[in-house]
């Protein structure tokens, strides 16, 4: 057999659903070369063959590769407008509904290392925290087994906390001794009791049907699936989108990243989705009475079909300790959070070293028909702090279409993140002129003003 990049690509894409566009299949083969050189193969077929080997060192050499291959920049609280989302509406709602079982399940799908699930347990802990007898079960998965590692060992470096509050350091942290020979700067472990909550498991989102093949994520009640769709095939996401809906609880929630779903609205059938809109972002629910469950693969749904609740979450009351809160009101727009409790000045740049800088994002370029594969490379490379190449690729978006809002929320995004507050400003600004009711860039510009001002005093 005659193999080469193209087949190995195709192999990867079928099973972990991922897209290769230039820059991705560049790191690809960087990833492959690296890989076939540490097992000693000397050719792409040799590699296809140890990959296509069920035994237990084709196993291992695709858990390598792919841990070679994801990746997996995530930080605690990382969207502002959804963590005010949640705690504002979404986790109020469910509590109120789910008050007489008094049971959660959430899931972090596509957790990396742990930030997102670990960041879901604290804010339901401090919802419901002094309310006696709620089982809250937090599930990560991901399909990197060396993100895993450190997500189940709690321990985080200062920059996953960089959108992490001194109320919320002191309250849900520890800071540990990072151990001889450790990387310089504070360690912060996670509270014994929020880890407690928290399990993660590795999944890989495409292996096959669930819940069926995966039983701890049946009945969940919500999903948070972000910065996990930009990597996907639109045929793997719908798979995806479709496992999700089967998961859920009726009237359960999915959150996904901003911008992530467009052009691929899950309100359409096969999986009618009822989408809520927030200044915030936008949010889809499941049906309190949803149709038969989408059978995208031919199995049957009838095992997982759950009681329906008894009546729709717009109605719910907020429960017990929850009575101050405002009741649940879907597409109201919730007023911005100016200042969210736990927010702190981002330190002006990461530990990590950039990537060697290239602008260079390749030989294709944008045209009106594909920004939104453009907005998602360019989210990938901002992802793996190659801002310079993101920049090139906003900047060729730009070129194309200088009023699409998403590019300028994103450069905004890469600005904060290198601790450039009147240039994020200046982009935020730039949204909102655009599109007056873009919510994200509303939190993120008021968060940002605020920065301003504690930087004059
Ligand atoms: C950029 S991280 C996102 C982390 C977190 N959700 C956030 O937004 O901060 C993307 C994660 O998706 C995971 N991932 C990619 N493809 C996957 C698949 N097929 N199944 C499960 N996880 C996958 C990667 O391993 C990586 O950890």
């Amino acid at each position: 057999m005659a193999c080469g990049m193209a087949e190995l690509q195709q192999l990867i894409s079928e099973r972990t659903g991922w897209r290769f566009d230039q820059s991705r299949r560049d790191n690809l083969l960087q990833a492959l070369q690296a890989r076939m050189a540490a097992c000693g193969v000397a050719d792409f077929d040799g590699y296809y063959l140890l990959l296509l080997d069920k035994g237990s060192a084709g196993m291992e050499e695709w858990r390598r590769l792919i841990d070679a291959v994801t990746v997996g920049e995530t930080f605690f609280f990382r969207d502002r407008g959804q963590f005010a989302l949640l705690r504002e509406r979404i986790l109020p709602a469910l509590f109120a509904e789910r008050g007489d079982k008094k049971v959660l399940r959430l899931w972090s799908a596509g957790c990396s290392t742990g930030e997102e699930a670990y960041s879901l347990a604290i804010l339901v802990d401090e919802l419901v925290g002094a309310a006696p007898g709620w089982m809250i079960d937090v599930i990560g998965t991901d399909i990197n087994e060396e993100a895993l590692r450190i997500a189940r060992a709690g321990r985080y470096s200062e920059w996953s906390l960089r959108a992490t509050g001194p109320e919320r350091r002191q309250e849900r942290f520890r800071r540990v001794d990072p151990g001889r020979g450790r990387s310089a700067g504070p360690v912060w472990e996670v509270d014994p009791a929020i880890r407690s909550v928290v399990q993660f498991h590795r999944l890989n989102l495409l292996d096959g049907p669930l819940p069926d093949r995966f039983a701890p994520v049946a009945s969940t009640d919500l999903i948070i699936c972000r910065n996990v769709f930009i990597y996907f095939r639109p045929e793997a996401i719908r798979q995806v989108l479709a496992d999700f809906f089967r998961c859920l609880n009726p009237g359960g929630f999915l959150l996904t990243g901003h911008g992530e779903l467009l052009g691929l609205e899950p309100g359409q059938a096969p999986f009618p989705f009822d989408p809520l809109v927030f200044p915030e972002g936008h949010i889809w629910q499941k049906p309190v009475n949803p149709p038969p469950a989408p059978s995208s693969r031919g199995f049957s749904t009838a095992a997982i079909t759950q009681a329906p609740r008894k009546q729709p979450l717009q109605g719910a009351r907020p429960a017990q300790r929850l009575q101050n809160r405002p009741p649940f009101q879907p597409l109201i727009p919730a007023m911005p959070q100016t200042s969210q409790s736990g927010q702190t000045p981002l330190p002006p740049r990461g530990p990590l070293p950039q990537k060697p800088a290239s602008a260079t994002v390749g030989s294709e370029a944008p045209e009106p028909g594909n920004l939104d594969t453009w907005m998602d490379k360019a989210r990938d490379f901002a992802n793996r702090r190659e801002h310079d190449r993101a920049e090139a690729c906003c900047r060729a978006i730009i070129a194309v279409n200088p009023l699409y809002p998403e590019v300028y929320y994103l450069l905004g995004l890469i600005r904060l993140e290198q601790g450039d507050w009147p240039g994020a400003h200046a982009f935020f600004q730039k949204v909102l002129f655009l599109a007056p009711d873009h919510g994200p860039a509303r939190m993120e510009i008021d968060h940002v003003r605020l920065l301003l001002k504690e930087n004059d005093q």
